[in-house]
């Protein structure tokens, strides 16, 4: 039975000060802890046996929070990550957790939408799962480009993306990865990249993929945990608003009391002018401020 693994070593460095006495999965998406989308991907496709890979400074937290796996049906282990050396290098810390079995690995900070269930099956080579993003958004990815349904070429962060598919962070991978892993070098970030393990793959024509069809997002900017928490709080109450039109209706309510208030205060100075002769202007006012529908502005 294929393992998974969850990645959620590194610093959070770009979640800061929130990250400073916590670590970035332990924060709050919608309404769970962020790491517990990652392991419900994984549960859900059926995976009983999961090992979190953590940094050092919080590797105590994920224990606390996930226990042994027994209240999730699964069988959980840890590992410790002294530094964050990067994705592949952490990944090469549950080598013998793999003992020679393909594997799914999953970022800490992925937010997926679909059962990832049907796409699971041990093969040799690796799988990527790509999302069409917009072109512009794919700079903040790895990225991907398939041709003649291959992938044949991948690329960490792009400066001029060759496609809009960009890599999520969930793989599957055989059990050659970790000697791939041992032989790469760290990039200009000074990181093992797990787009450089890809690559081999890539070269080796044995690198795979599926086109994910519901939300993802990651969730280790500020934006992006905005934008993760909304779409998990739109998914679990489909009947509410979104958060976007909640702050626009809001908006657009402040304006017509404002607008109310204004009125009144006209009304008064008005009142205190007139004469009884001009009661008519007074009633007309008055009558227009009533009139005032909310309804009318939404
Ligand atoms: O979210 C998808 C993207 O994730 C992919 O498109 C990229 O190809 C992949 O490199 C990665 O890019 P990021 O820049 O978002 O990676 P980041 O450094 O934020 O790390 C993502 C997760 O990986 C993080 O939540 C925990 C884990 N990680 C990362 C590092 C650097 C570790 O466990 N150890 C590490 O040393």
């Amino acid at each position: 039975m294929v393992k998974g693994i969850i990645l959620a070593g590194g610093t959070g460095t770009r979640m800061m000060p929130c990250t400073k006495v916590t670590n970035k999965h332990l924060l709050p998406v919608y309404d769970k802890p962020m790491v517990y989308y990652p392991l419900q991907t994984l549960i859900e496709a059926g995976i009983k046996n999961i090992m979190i890979v953590s940094g050092r400074g919080h590797a105590g937290h994920f224990v606390n929070l996930l226990g042994s796996g027994k209240e999730f049906g699964v069988k959980l282990s840890y590992e410790v990550q002294e530094e964050a050396g990067g994705i592949a290098q952490a990944l090469s810390l549950a080598e013998d957790f793999a003992d020679n079995e393909s594997i799914v690995v999953i970022l800490g900070d992925n937010i997926f939408e679909d059962n990832i269930k049907d796409y699971i099956e041990e093969q040799e080579g690796c799988k990527i799962f790509l999302k069409e993003v917009e072109l512009e958004a794919a700079k903040r990815f790895g990225c991907a480009l398939v041709e003649n349904g291959k992938v044949t070429y991948v690329e960490e962060k792009p400066l001029h993306p060759k496609s809009n598919l960009a890599m999520t962070g969930l793989y599957m991978f055989d059990s050659k990865v970790f000697d791939i892993i041992r032989t790469l070098n760290p990039s200009a970030r000074g990181e093992l990249e797990i787009t450089d393990a890809i690559d081999c793959y890539v070269q080796k024509r044995a690198c795979y993929y599926e086109i994910i069809k519901g939300f993802w997002s990651d969730a280790g900017t500020f934006e992006s945990l905005f934008k993760a928490s909304t779409l998990i709080r739109r998914k679990n109450n489909p009947l509410q608003s979104d958060l976007a039109s909640d702050v626009h209706i809001e908006r657009i309510y402040e304006m017509i009391r404002a607008q109310k208030e204004l009125l009144k205060e006209i009304m008064e100075k008005i009142e205190n002018n007139l004469g009884k002769e001009d009661n008519y202007i007074k009633k007309e006012i008055e009558r227009r401020i009533e009139k005032i529908d909310y309804g009318e502005y939404l």
